[in-house]
């Protein structure tokens, strides 16, 4: 079964090595500038691909050169780009990233392609192919209209969808409140969870409340402590990541949604699809760049 993966392209412009991330106003000396693939979307499918599975991204891009050595990329990790619009008069997206010696990274993002993706043209490109779908990701890198309608056309289609609210935007907020997100797998982070929960004073409460809300199971990744799976009717588990030496966070978040939507497609269960992303996601963080640390399947192999 195929993965379809909705969201964004960028291109990741990176000064690693700070000692640590600037505060407003404040200039930090880092490495020289490296450039890599990202972008929420294209991450994902990138993952999921190494995991195994037979990808398709939808998504935008420019007609310029950033645009095409993203397409390049992409084929190269083996993903079908035919649902990939590329649009002229536009650049395609940038994100612009710093990132720490423990890690951690500031990311600001100029969404071009991304900002403009199309409802149609997401709609049409959906399609047939959710007949051989057997897990849509979306991520919130695009028009809010756009993943909610991705979001829609793949529950219409029965076919289990993970949603990536990162960012949270309005759109998903409005669609949880109106019950419009129902049997849809979220995985936030922590910062995206309290902001779609913001009620109950823990990860776990807050996790509970959105599971019961969204009438579906809810993974909270949790960076190096791995992530919290939470289900409707209360109950929880906790999964633990592998100690690694960090050396960039970004990334992992999509690493673990991209390889959980390989493992269901190739049916595993929740929990232990979610036990092989915790694992991806912890590799994923040991080499500069967000798709660089990303495993292959044979990588991943232990962790089936
Ligand atoms: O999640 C990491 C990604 O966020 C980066 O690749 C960057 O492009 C931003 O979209």
């Amino acid at each position: 079964m195929q993965v379809i993966v909705v969201g964004a392209v960028n291109v990741d412009l990176v000064v690693g090595g700070l000692a640590r991330l600037p505060a407003p106003g404040e200039t930090v000396v880092g490495d020289g500038l490296r450039t890599f693939g990202g972008g929420k979307g294209a991450n994902a499918a990138v993952a999921a691909a190494r995991a195994g599975a037979s990808v398709t991204l939808v998504a935008g891009v420019g007609a310029d050169t950033h645009g095409q050595g993203a397409l390049a990329e992409l084929r190269s990790d083996g993903v079908d780009c035919s649902g990939v619009a590329v649009l002229a008069g536009e650049p395609t997206g940038v994100a612009l990233i710093l990132v720490d010696g423990q890690g951690e990274n500031l990311i600001a993002l100029g969404p071009g392609a991304n900002g403009v993706l199309a409802t149609e043209h997401v709609a049409s490109a959906l399609g047939s192919r959710l007949e051989r779908a057997g897990c849509v990701v979306v991520s919130t890198e695009i028009p809010g209209v756009v993943a909610l309608t991705a979001v829609a056309a793949a529950v219409a289609s029965d076919v289990p969808c993970i949603l990536n609210p990162a960012p949270v935007i309005p759109e998903v907020v409005a669609a949880l409140a109106a019950g419009r997100l129902a049997g849809v797998i979220l995985t936030p982070n922590a910062t995206e969870l309290g902001q779609l929960a913001p009620e109950g004073e823990s990860t776990g409460e807050r996790a509970a409340a959105l599971a019961r809300r969204s009438g579906a199971p809810v993974v909270v990744t949790l960076g190096g402590e791995g992530c919290l799976l939470a289900w409707p009717d209360g109950s929880a588990e906790a999964l633990a990541a592998h100690p690694v030496a960090v050396v960039d966070t970004t990334g992992a978040g999509d690493t673990f949604t991209g390889v959980l939507a390989a493992r269901l497609a190739a049916g595993a269960d929740l929990r232990a699809a979610a036990a092989t992303a915790v694992a991806a996601a912890s590799l994923s963080v040991t080499a500069a760049g967000a798709r660089t640390g990303m495993p292959s399947s044979v990588a991943l192999a232990p962790y089936l």
